[in-house]
């Protein structure tokens, strides 16, 4: 039996599948590329088997995905696959609904056609806006400030449904903010064009490929006056997911959502702090004007990802940061 991870390709994907082959789980990769490289297949089959399956199709195409279900013993699923940028989610809405909502939901009726009912769902801390409370508890109030946000509110609600309907089991696994790389330094990270993200950007400002990090609001109701995050390590991220599998396959049924957090809040200043430790030379960075949209402070509440699915962070800033750069130092330019 094998655990079919779409998006298997990307950022996140390539390091769940590296685990799940770690625990002795079969893996079927299905990826179209669209934001990732044949490169990262070969990074992965090289840290792991070179006979692990990879099927390139888009998820959109249904016909592929039942190919896949027929030609596969697939008893379980991970589904990665989706648009993930917040700003140009807002200038094509239409391209993130129909790619993120129509995997999703074609995604399941290939399952359901296959009888296969264990479901693990990538959702988002950014469902939970700016909360009023933090710690942020999987009981927060939820909603979305961009189409990209939406996407991951109604695919929660369209899983949920569903289990309710169907013989369908789903852990939707809010993420806070993904970083760090593999530790071989052969898997991690590859943005397209200049990154939105922070991480991304500190390293690339490291390696040469741009001059300076802007920090996006000097001003918030924070210790140092920059904005909060929880980074987790993708590999303790990757490692949640297992954990995930796992408890589907007993103690888990219906649809829950856990949070994926260390429970530790950062701000910018720590993680350049942390980044300029690891890479052993100061990151050049100046104060600039908030970024619009963004939310002054939120971290998780991890203990019930700890009690439901026995699975907490283990991976602190420092080991995130020396990760990333081992990756963005020995692949300058990603998998290019
Ligand atoms: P990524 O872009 O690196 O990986 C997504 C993969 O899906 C890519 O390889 C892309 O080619 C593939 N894909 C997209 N549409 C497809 C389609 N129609 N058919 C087949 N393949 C398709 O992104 P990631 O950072 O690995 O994120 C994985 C998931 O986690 C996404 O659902 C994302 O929304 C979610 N998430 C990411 C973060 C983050 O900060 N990285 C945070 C929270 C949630
Ligand atoms: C982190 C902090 C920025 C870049 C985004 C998505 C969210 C989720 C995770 C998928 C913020 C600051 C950033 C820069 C900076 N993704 N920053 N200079 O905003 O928490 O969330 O990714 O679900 O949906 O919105 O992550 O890495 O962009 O920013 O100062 O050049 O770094 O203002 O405080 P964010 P981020």
């Amino acid at each position: 039996m094998a655990v079919l991870v779409t998006g298997g390709a990307g950022y996140i994907g390539s390091h769940t599948a590296v685990a799940l082959h770690e625990e002795g789980r079969e893996v079927v990769l299905i990826d179209n590329f669209a934001n990732s490289s044949p490169k990262a297949v070969a990074a992965i089959r090289a840290l792991t088997t070179d006979s692990m399956a990879m099927v390139e199709a888009d998820l959109l195409d249904s016909d592929a995905v039942a190919r896949v279900f027929k030609e596969h013993d697939i008893d379980e699923v991970i589904h990665f696959a989706a648009y993930k940028a917040v700003g140009e989610s807002v200038a094509k809405p239409l391209d993130y609904y129909r790619n993120n909502l129509g995997t999703t939901i074609g995604l399941v009726e290939a399952m359901v056609e296959a009888d296969v009912s264990k479901l693990v769902f990538s959702s988002s801390c950014t469902v939970y806006g700016q909360p009023d409370v933090i710690p942020v508890t999987e009981a927060a109030p939820t909603g979305a400030e961009s189409p990209y946000g939406w996407t991951k509110y109604m695919s929660e609600q369209i899983l949920s449904d569903a289990a309710a309907a169907v013989d369908l089991d789903v852990v939707l696994l809010r993420y806070f903010n993904p970083v760090g790389a593999h530790e071989s330094g052969t898997l991690g990270e590859d943005p397209n064009g200049i990154p939105n993200n922070l991480v991304p950007f500190v390293m690339q400002v490291a390696v040469g490929r741009l001059e300076k990090l802007m920090v996006f609001g000097g001003d918030y109701d924070t210790p140092d006056g920059t904005a909060i995050r929880d980074y987790i390590h993708v590999v303790d991220l990757a490692e949640g997911h297992v954990a995930a599998l796992d408890a589907l396959n007993g103690r888990l049924s219906g649809c829950t959502a856990v949070n994926l957090g260390t429970g530790v809040g950062s701000t910018v200043l720590d993680v350049v702090r942390a980044a300029s430790d690891a890479v052993g030379s100061p990151i050049p960075h100046e104060i600039v004007e908030r970024r619009a949209g963004d939310i002054e402070k939120i971290y998780a509440d991890p203990a019930y990802a700890e009690q439901i699915l026995g699975w907490r962070s283990k991976r602190d800033l420092a080991d995130m940061m020396r990760d990333h750069w081992n990756w963005q130092r020995q692949n300058p330019q990603g998998f290019a």
